[in-house]
């Protein structure tokens, strides 16, 4: 396999997020948002981490893109810190934040670096949740506002652009489960939460696309193959039943085929929050969809799970190699994630928008010898070559991530970057894989 073979037009690039990166959390007058909150909750990130400082991206962006043109990477993901803009989410703006995204997409273009930016990964202003967040139907006006804002100053210089980074994360472990901030559990707050994040992922497509011509705009989903763990019928439905609700949730209504209720008679309560017209405002025309696929899931019948009655068989019960997620490695999933997702009609090109591996990464003599996650990538992206030699119109394919990161509740511990963080020092090494992926860009074998 070589970087030809999946064509010239193919997009290959490196994906990030604000909160995992960035830290300066409160500098230069940027508000808080629901992650600089939750964290400070005891117990709900392993060991009490937070992002406070994490890879301090903010203060060293410009040597990390140095050290991204070095690498050969010709596209990068980032989202933007909402709260940095509108430091109370809405109203008043932070000029010093803009200032931020103006340097560093600019940096990007000197380096030749196409940026492409995510609207929204999970790090609501707090000020906003305080008012219900995502339950409130008037997130909808804030998000245009902070949208349209977005395409105005920075869609000069930026054409690729992405709503929502998935929707069905941040809602469920938000809104539901309450292992994400802000930490919100029950139907009663996932429900409306939902509704509105499908809402969002609509209008924003809508606001990109009349605030200015040209734009490539997508969303993002993320995406996992399930498999049932038996024949027994009980298991077959169960992982139905799963995979309605997290593959399916939110990319029907946005492609106009309605909340998928019928296979998951649960989530009908969503509909409780449709407004007239709001079939019609689910949908919306995106250029691309990011699918972010990364395991495949088996799950089982279980009687005592309310309402999913469903669960997961994890890979190290199945005894199957995993990432230190505990995440199957299975290459095939993200094979069959793009083919199916191909089935439905009306989706104008797919792009791997996230795919990686964390392992613990141990330097040794100031190398980090990471073989496995090279070999997960490598075996991932042979996977998609196949798909789009099936036929599949696969157009990208970003890895998670480019650089060590604070990874949500599990805190620092998995690392999935091509360059290692040493976080006490700031001191940036490229991985083995890192320097694979680089001859991979290059074109040559390692
Ligand atoms: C998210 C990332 C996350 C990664 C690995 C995706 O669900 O978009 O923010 O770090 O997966 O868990």
């Amino acid at each position: 396999m070589t970087k030809r073979d999946f064509g010239e037009n193919f997009n290959w690039g490196v994906s990030t997020a604000a909160y995992q990166i960035e830290g300066a959390y409160m500098d230069d007058g940027k508000g808080l948002s629901i992650w600089d909150q939750f964290v400070r909750k005891k117990g709900k990130i392993l060991n009490n981490e937070n992002a406070n400082i994490s890879a301090d991206f903010y203060n060293r962006f410009e040597g990390d893109l140095a050290l991204m043109k070095a690498m050969g990477i010709p596209n990068f993901r980032f989202s933007i810190s909402w709260s940095r803009i509108f430091p109370e989410g809405t109203g008043k703006i932070n000029s010093r934040g803009v200032d931020f995204y103006n340097r560093l997409i600019d940096t990007c273009l000197e380096y030749n670096i196409q940026p492409w930016i995510t609207l929204y990964h999970w790090d609501l202003p707090l000020a906003l949740e305080k008012q219900g967040g995502w339950t409130n139907r008037a997130i909808i006006l804030w998000f245009e506002e902070y949208v349209s804002f977005c395409i105005r100053n920075f869609g000069d210089r930026v054409r690729n652009w992405m709503v929502l980074n998935e929707p069905m994360v941040f809602t469920g472990a938000g809104y539901f489960l309450g292992v994400h901030a802000p930490g919100r559990k029950r139907l009663s707050n996932f429900f409306p939460a939902a509704h509105h994040a499908a809402l969002c992922q609509a209008e924003g497509g809508r606001v990109i696309r009349s605030e200015r011509n040209g734009m490539n705009v997508g969303t993002t989903f993320s995406y996992t193959h399930i498999e049932p763990y038996s024949k027994r019928l009980k298991d077959i439905s169960s992982a139905a039943r799963i995979d309605t609700l997290v593959n399916r949730t939110f990319i029907e209504p946005l492609l106009g085929l309605g909340y998928p209720t019928k296979d998951f008679k649960s989530l009908s309560p969503i509909e409780k929050y449709m407004k007239e017209g709001d079939d019609k405002k689910l949908q919306f025309d995106m250029d691309f969809i990011g699918l972010q696929s990364y395991t495949r899931e088996i799950i089982k019948h279980s009687y005592i799970t309310p309402i999913l009655k469903a669960k997961l068989v994890t890979a190290s019960q199945r005894n199957v190699e995993h990432t230190n997620m505990n995440w199957e490695v299975y290459p095939e999933s993200i094979y069959h994630c793009l083919k199916r997702m191909s089935q439905y009609p009306n989706i104008a090109r797919l792009i791997i928008t996230e795919n990686g591996a964390s392992y613990s990464d141990l330097e040794v003599n100031g190398e980090i010898r990471d073989e496995t996650r090279k070999a997960y990538l490598e075996k991932h992206m042979n996977q998609v070559l196949r798909a789009k030699k099936e036929g599949v119109n696969v157009g990208g394919y970003f890895v998670w991530s480019f650089i060590d990161n604070f990874e949500w509740a599990e805190g620092y511990r998995p690392r999935f970057g091509l360059v290692h963080i040493d976080y006490l020092t700031q001191k940036r090494t490229i991985k083995y894989s890192g320097k694979w992926f680089k001859n991979f860009l290059k074109n040559s074998p390692y």
